[in-house]
């Protein structure tokens, strides 16, 4: 499979008979909505509710696909918890629906005990899970994955086996040594201590050097983390994407010189 948005343009496709309307979680992932969109479907947006996806609100819509990051909610950070993933499979179940599971980051976690995907608890043939090598490789592959239910897995070799992936053979071939020989699940360990490490010591910086200036939503989990800053704003000029960049600046400077460390100790 190639990216993401071109795996959902496809799903948009094979999904188009039957369903118009599609939620979304607000704030959530910008990209997906755009693809929507452009394939013609109304766009419901969903607030998010303290777990994440307002399961209340998706019911009061119209939409039978919603669209979800459960793993780590994008941008805020929450996981969703198993029996908010319940509710949302019998919300499908129900409709007839489908759920379009986005888990970007899910192998990163620390010191918190995995979630099972939507994909996994599903019985009924309603999730479409997306994973992706952006996070926890590299994004200049831009290898990415779907895995469908049966339901769907059909009609989508019919309609689109004409269209090769995008990512080359190589790639793809190589990926799948590197899982093979044991390689990925090494990265992937190693990976989360070094992202574990770079965590742990980006709060440590908020909470030492701009203490109570940040509000912040730490689950434990994924690469990045949401936070707010919390003192008045005296320009309208600040707005919280000059915050966002102010923000980054901090992380690379504090951050940058510590991890080189960490890796020259390696
Ligand atoms: C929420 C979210 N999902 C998925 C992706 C992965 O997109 P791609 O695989 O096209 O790099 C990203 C990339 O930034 C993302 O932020």
């Amino acid at each position: 499979m190639g990216v993401s948005k071109q795996a959902l343009s496809f799903l948009c496709l094979l999904l188009a008979d039957r369903h118009r309307v599609v939620a979304i979680e607000e704030p959530g992932y910008a990209d997906a909505r755009i693809v929507f969109s452009h394939h013609g479907y109304e766009v419901v947006p969903i607030p998010l509710a303290e777990e994440g996806l307002s399961i209340e609100a998706l019911e009061k819509s119209e939409a039978t696909v919603v669209y979800t990051t459960p793993a780590h909610q994008f941008p805020y950070g929450m996981v969703m918890p198993v029996g908010q993933r319940q509710q949302l499979l019998q919300w499908a179940k129900r409709k007839n629906g489908i759920i379009i599971e986005n888990d970007y980051d899910g192998e990163f976690r620390y010191n918190v005990h995995p979630t099972p995907s939507l994909q996994g608890m599903d019985r009924d043939g309603c999730v479409v899970y997306i994973g992706n090598f952006s996070k926890a490789f590299s994004p200049a592959l831009r290898l990415d994955y779907t895995v469908l239910p049966r339901q769907l897995l059909g009609r989508y070799l019919e309609s689109f086996q004409a269209y090769p992936s995008p990512v080359s053979r190589h790639l793809q071939r190589s990926m799948q040594l590197f899982m093979q020989k044991g390689y990925w699940e090494k990265h992937v360990r190693k990976m989360r201590t070094v992202y574990h490490r770079k965590h742990d010591a980006l709060l440590r910086a908020i909470q030492t050097t701009c203490p109570g200036k940040y509000a912040y939503w730490d689950s434990q989990q994924g690469y990045i983390f949401y936070s707010r800053w919390t003192l008045p704003v005296q320009r309208r000029s600040w707005s919280s994407w000059r915050v966002w960049q102010m923000f980054g600046c901090i992380r690379a400077a504090i951050t940058g010189p510590m991890i080189r460390r960490m890796h020259a100790r390696e």
